[in-house]
């Protein structure tokens, strides 16, 4: 009735869904997950975890669907920066596999609700070998943040739409700072590199500001439009941003319901490329990075088999824009902290696509915001 109605109108802050409106909050919500915890001057990390970093040799990442690829991203940092071996899970394997751990295992769950039972499960399986447990959460005194040892807010803010934004943005954040503090304590990073990358860190709420500005929006509005009556879409990545290529699949199939795969570049030609043609639109993130020579000549397999090519560039990157139909640019970031930004693109990618075929994007069918049933 009218009185509902308004009162969800005045909570959507004048966008049209909530999805839109927690992309649009992103910057405040990376500027919520990294105040007051990161000192750029001195190079530190401060992140008030009363566990030791120096008391674990190796680190279990468990999560279920966005919260998995923000882990993904996490191994990665903590694997560069840290030097600490790092596996991930999906927690609904994790809890059944009898998993190896012990005292010397620091188990970091992640999750936007707190409550996804695989995700609780796994942590009280981790728990019982003995595990130190971390919670990289968004939701205060949720049930996981009972059980763990520690836990590390995102501060997000609360995230409505069932398609998860700003709380993947903010669990990434926060990957990075834990990426750092460990690295610091266990002196694998110099002070030059972490007052780099403390800088790359802060710069990131400006940053995803700028992903947001109206012309980026707009171009991507286009390109969503164009492709969306595509079946299939294929999303490439490496490094650092081959998680960014799957949750944008991820993103895309959830709200839009086009079939969409994230892939490793590298391992698109051990099966993806069969099903390369004119009709199959394929997202590369090829952004700034060590690894972009290797992604260009992916996508130079693709066009030579006539597939679209939407590319994720870099400001500035006229060069590699000859290779793809269409260019997504993106506000430049070091490397490591390069997902962040990346995602919002495919975020709007999805929104977009996902609008224009008319479909609701707060409440995809057959998903759920908290999934507390096995
Ligand atoms: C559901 C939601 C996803 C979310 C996943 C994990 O499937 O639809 O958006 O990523 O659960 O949720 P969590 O609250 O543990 O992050």
């Amino acid at each position: 009735d009218r009185i509902d109605w308004d009162a969800e109108a005045a909570e959507k802050g004048g966008f049209d869904t909530y999805m839109l409106k927690e992309i649009y909050e992103q910057p405040t919500a990376l500027t919520n997950t990294l105040i007051g915890r990161l000192h750029d001057d001195t190079g530190e990390v401060n992140l008030d975890i009363g566990l030791d970093p120096q008391s674990f040799k190796r680190i279990s990442i468990i999560a279920c669907g966005t919260a998995y690829y923000a882990g993904l991203v996490g191994e990665y940092l903590i694997e560069q920066l840290a030097r600490i071996p790092v596996e991930v899970d999906v927690a609904s394997e994790y809890r059944y596999r009898n998993p190896l751990v012990s005292e010397n295992t620091l188990a970091i769950v992640v999750s936007q609700s707190g409550e996804t039972i695989d995700t609780l499960e796994a942590l009280r399986e981790a728990k019982k070998g003995g595990a130190k447990t971390l919670g990289v959460i968004n939701a205060k005194g949720s049930s996981m943040t009972r059980e763990l040892d520690d836990t590390l807010y995102i501060h997000a803010g609360p995230e409505i739409g069932v398609a998860s934004t700003k709380a993947y943005t903010s669990m990434v954040g926060a990957f990075v700072m834990l990426a750092l503090w460990l690295g610091r304590a266990r002196g694998t990073l110099s002070d030059t590199q972490a007052k780099d990358l403390l800088h790359a860190t802060r710069e990131l709420p400006r940053l995803v500001e700028e992903a947001l500005n109206p012309a980026r929006v707009a171009e991507i509005k286009r390109v969503a439009e164009k492709y969306a009556q595509a079946r299939d879409y294929l999303f490439l990545g490496r490094g650092v941003n081959a998680p960014t290529a799957f949750e944008g699949a991820l993103k895309l199939k959830e709200i839009s319901y086009i079939h969409a795969e994230g892939y490793a570049a590298g391992e698109m030609k051990h099966g993806p490329i069969a099903l390369i043609d004119a009709n199959l639109p394929v997202v590369v993130v090829a952004t700034e990075s060590h690894l972009l020579e290797k992604t260009i000549s992916n996508v130079q397999e693709v066009r030579a088999r006539s597939g679209k090519v939407i590319a994720l560039l870099s400001d500035g990157d006229t060069e590699n824009a000859q290779h793809a139909d269409d260019v997504l640019y993106v506000p430049r970031a070091h490397e490591m902290v390069s997902p962040v930004v990346n995602a919002v693109a495919l975020q709007l990618l999805s929104y977009f696509t996902a609008s224009y075929l008319g479909k609701d994007v707060d409440k995809p069918r057959n998903l759920a915001k908290s999934v507390t049933v096995e």
